[in-house]
């Protein structure tokens, strides 16, 4: 069987190589086909970091296991990382977080013994990178949330979790703020939850669950959050098993599947062979399991576990009374280790198990929609305007251009309501938001709206606009705090 490489930046290609003198030891049957991606191939000219031929190659394999990649800052071009979990819809991240017996924790020295999974969706929220300034203090992100993106990630996290006989599965959220967004993503996990009886699912408010996390860490098991949510937590599960040198990543897509270190290509020891390898390795042997070859990585794993357990450490952790080996040190301590088992926790060798293989030419590009349509209607409009007046000014203006068909309702500022109530310690920026409906909760057409946006460019630049909808008798948009 044949996989894409590519080795990345920084220290990247010193851990792959390390990886991959692992797997060659132990024999694995994978031939390698290394791409061309990452910092040097933006330089060479390529804006999405990719070449072509590289494009290609991942295509046509399936599985990409790649080192940590930089981002050129300052030239406006996107994340490499980024681009390649997207544009091959791996939409679950799968992050494994272990007490590791020889990495020393505050929990692991307290006998409190971790094993948490986070499943962070991977394509939607903040990470569409769809932003822009609508006026010159003005910056907006969009942050989306879909009903198909959101049941595809947690349908893996649950089939997941029911796999490992999770004791528990957590969605983390903030659906007591975004109520629209997070609020749709929770709605998908109780959703899903219905089809897993047997598996005990319950919520928690994100910041409660950081909290949580650092006092508790045991109480979890399986986590499912939302892109940036799920980044965070994920970073704060790898500082509770010893931190960014032991977290592994796996990008789990229907076709395309991406194995990578959490971590990125730690610049500052770039190019001394100390880097740990161990996060690339335990994502080298989540992507063996993957594609069947349990027997050698269940035999590497006890490797790596007796090599830890023995007080074998690059320098980044580990007892400082025992001299740290390098990079190549390491992988040489974990190859020396084949056929040993660690006293704690051996990870049973499971047969080969033939794999179905997930992959296939796809002809198109698949279009999601899972909800059913319900009567909808438009019965207004978020106008966003740029202004410097105060609000009674902005609101007088507005109504002057509200017409036959419109009524103005509110206007808030980031957010908060300041006409027709507010408050005059709300601090402003120059840009409000003006809110519109239709006169006797008429349904509106499209030009309608188009002929207000006109009507209002005589007084105001209208940086943007989103219509209302409702659903039936639901209300597809928020309330402005105030409101
Ligand atoms: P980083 O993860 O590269 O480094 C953070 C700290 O952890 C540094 O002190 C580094 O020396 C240490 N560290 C990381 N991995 C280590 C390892 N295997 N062994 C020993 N020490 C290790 O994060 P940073 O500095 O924020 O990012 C550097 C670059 O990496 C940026 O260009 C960023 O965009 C990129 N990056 C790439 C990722 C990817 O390819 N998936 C993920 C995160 C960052």
């Amino acid at each position: 069987m044949k996989i894409a490489v590519a080795k990345g930046d920084g220290i990247g290609p010193e851990i792959m190589e390390a990886v991959l003198s692992i797997f060659t030891a132990n024999k694995i049957s994978l031939e390698y086909e290394y791409v061309d991606m990452g910092k040097w191939v933006f330089d060479k000219g390529f804006s999405n970091g990719m070449t072509p031929e590289a494009k290609q190659t991942i295509e046509a394999h399936g599985i990409l296991f790649k080192g940590p990649m930089e981002t050129p800052k300052g030239k406006g071009v996107k994340s490499v990382n980024v681009t390649a979990r997207k544009t091959w819809n791996t939409y679950a991240n799968k992050r494994v977080f272990q007490t590791l017996h020889g990495v020393n924790t505050v929990f692991s020295k307290a006998g409190i013994i971790i094993d948490i999974t986070v499943v962070r969706e991977n394509i939607e929220d903040t990470y569409g990178g769809i932003e822009h300034m609508l006026t010159h203090d003005v910056a907006l992100s969009r942050r989306f949330i879909t009903r198909p993106g959101s049941l595809q990630v947690i349908r893996y996290a649950f089939e997941m979790a029911k796999k490992k006989n999770a004791r528990r599965i957590t969605c983390g959220h903030k659906a007591n703020i975004m109520k629209i967004t997070d609020g749709l993503f929770l709605e998908c996990f109780y959703e899903v939850a219905k089809d897993y009886p047997e598996l005990k699912a319950d919520d928690i408010i994100v910041d409660d669950l950081c909290m949580k996390l650092v006092t508790r860490p045991d109480t979890f098991d399986v986590i499912v959050l939302t892109n940036l949510q799920g980044d965070i937590v994920s970073d704060l599960c790898a500082g509770l098993v010893g931190g960014l040198g032991f977290a592994p990543s796996a990008n789990i897509g229907d076709h395309i599947c991406i194995f990578e270190a959490v971590h990125g290509t730690a610049p500052d020891i770039a190019g001394k062979n100390i880097a740990n390898p161990t996060a690339l390795l335990l994502s080298g042997l989540a992507m063996l399991r993957h594609i069947g070859l349990m027997e050698n990585a269940a035999i590497i794993e006890n490797a790596l576990l007796f090599t830890l357990e023995s007080g074998v450490h690059t320098g980044d952790f580990g007892d400082k009374s025992i001299p740290p080996v390098n990079t190549t040190g390491f992988a040489e301590a974990v190859i020396s280790n084949f056929g040993k088992q660690p006293s704690a926790g051996a990870k049973p060798i499971l047969p080969n198990m033939t794999r179905t293989p997930t992959h296939f030419k796809l002809e198109k590009n698949p279009m999601l929609v899972s909800a059913e349509m319900s009567e909808e209607k438009i019965i207004g409009v978020d106008m966003f305007i740029e202004s410097d007046e105060q609000p009674l000014q902005v609101a007088e203006e507005c109504e002057q251009h509200a017409g036959q068909k419109f009524k103005l309702i509110s206007i808030s500022n980031r957010g908060t309501q300041v006409w027709p109530t507010g408050s005059v310690y709300t601090n402003l920026v120059n840009q409000y938001n003006a809110r519109f409906e239709s006169l006797h909760g008429d349904t509106l057409a499209q030009q309608d709206i188009i002929d207000l946006y006109i009507t209002l460019s005589r007084n105001f630049k209208v940086c943007s606009f989103e219509l209302l909808n409702m659903w039936g008798d639901k209300k597809a948009y928020s309330l402005a705090q105030g409101q």
